[in-house]
């Protein structure tokens, strides 16, 4: 039997509809295909911010007509949405035709570690991602994560450990270790840095990346364990989302913009060519143009290479959509151009500078519009270049020759 899934969202999502198609897998659903030959369709839901959630709506709304062409079509939707307080009965009122599930996969909590004993059909070679932790602690006064993924949860070491070293056999190059916040892993009395120690020196050509850090949980030993490594990747993304301290503490973030430059100097110090990228959030509940600017700022003094950038949206249940002082959508919308124009022009200098130089990426994938094979080196930079084979899963050379915005061409040395 054939299925189909459509994910929203972040890495973890991405990974754990890995997950999902595992277990369809194991229930018989062995072909991935497209909606229309589908005989089950799993959405996979993201509830971060309210566009996030029209947007998978609209899509479930749409197969309406599928479903009533084809009544044996299974139509199913998981993930942070079928989570969220009230939303699954909502959903079954609207969309009658969708099962929703609410925890597919309980981790036990009974135990320090977890462990979910799903074996995940990967679609992301030659990447792979692993769990280190589930769930935050952290509730930001923004966000809906901690209510919607439940308590922090790391796996133990050796699980983590034996699953690296078997994806590495298996000939994957580049292995992305994903927590909510991996900095504040704990496994059997293990931490980050020596996980990520134990991680990097595992034999084999591979690379190894890591997120989302926060800033709160960064350390002196995890920029040592960086340096140690010339396998674990020369780019690090630690969120900001705002540059005034006013607005970071009423967001709850448990750092000043003092303490979030000192660990960008302290990691510049270590790995002086340490690319950096972060996310920021506009028009948080009261946020001031003057406060906003010092967003601006922090771009530049902290030389983000790029930034994934956010206007705030309320979510129901967090306690910033509780706040007086809401900003209102024009306002929002004005900040976030600003800010967006500002970045982009940091990354094309930043990019521009790439020309002439050679960059070594590990070749993801070909882009059949472009004709172009494209990956990314070790400092999160994007290569393209021609080739007449397949090229996926090799770390090629290349000689840049041309910039476009984000985008590098080169040729192969
Ligand atoms: N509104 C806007 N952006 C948000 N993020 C999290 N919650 C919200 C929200 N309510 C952003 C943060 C986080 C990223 C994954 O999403 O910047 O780091
Ligand atoms: Fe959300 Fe903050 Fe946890 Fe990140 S650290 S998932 S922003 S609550």
């Amino acid at each position: 039997m054939k299925y189909h899934i459509t994910t929203y969202g972040c890495q973890m999502n991405l990974h754990e509809s890995e997950k999902i198609a595992g277990i369809l897998n194991a229930c018989g659903y062995d072909e991935e295909c497209g909606e229309e030959e589908a005989d089950i369709i799993v959405f996979n839901t993201c509830c971060i911010r309210e566009n996030a959630e029209n947007h998978a709506f609209g899509n479930i709304g749409a197969l309406k007509k599928l479903k009533k062409r084809k009544p044996s079509l299974l139509i199913a939707m998981g993930g942070c949405m079928a989570q969220e307080a009230g939303k699954a009965e909502y959903i079954k009122r609207k969309f009658p035709f969708v099962a929703t599930k609410k925890t597919v996969v309980s981790l036990k909590e009974e135990r320090e570690t977890v462990e979910d004993g799903i074996t995940p059909v990967r679609k992301s070679y030659p990447n792979a991602w692993v769990n280190i932790t589930y769930g935050c602690n952290n509730f930001c006064t923004y966000c809906i994560v901690p209510y919607v993924r439940g308590r922090e949860k790391s796996r133990a070491p050796e699980e983590i450990l034996k699953e690296v070293e078997g994806l590495v056999q298996a000939g994957y190059k580049e292995i992305t270790l994903l927590g909510q916040n991996v900095n504040s892993y704990s496994g059997n009395g293990m931490r980050f840095p020596e996980l990520l120690d134990k991680v990097a020196s595992i034999g084999g050509n591979f690379r190894v990346a890591f997120m989302t850090s926060h800033p709160k949980d960064f350390s002196e030993e995890l920029v040592a364990v960086m340096k140690k490594h010339p396998k674990i990747c020369r780019r690090l993304h630690l969120p900001a989302q705002a540059g005034s301290d006013r607005i970071l503490s009423l967001m709850n973030r448990r750092y000043t913009r003092e303490k979030y430059l000192n660990e960008i100097a302290l990691l510049r110090r270590e790995i002086p060519d340490c690319e950096v990228t972060t996310d920021l959030i506009v028009g948080f509940p009261t946020e001031t143009e003057e406060e906003f600017g010092e967003t601006l700022t922090l771009v530049r003094e902290a030389g983000f290479s790029s930034a994934f950038t956010f206007v705030y949206s309320p979510r129901t249940g967090t306690k910033a959509a509780e706040m007086e002082g809401q900003i209102p959508e024009d306002v929002s919308k004005s900040r976030i151009m600003r800010l967006v124009e500002c970045v982009n022009r940091q990354t094309r200098e930043k990019s521009a500078r790439c020309v002439g130089q050679t960059l070594e990426i590990l070749v993801e994938d070909y882009d059949e519009k472009k004709g172009f094979y494209l990956g990314r080196d070790s400092y999160g930079r994007m290569g393209y270049f021609k080739s007449n084979r397949d090229r996926v899963g090799e770390f090629v050379k290349l000689k840049i020759t041309k910039a476009n915005g984000v985008s590098l061409f080169g040729e192969e040395q």
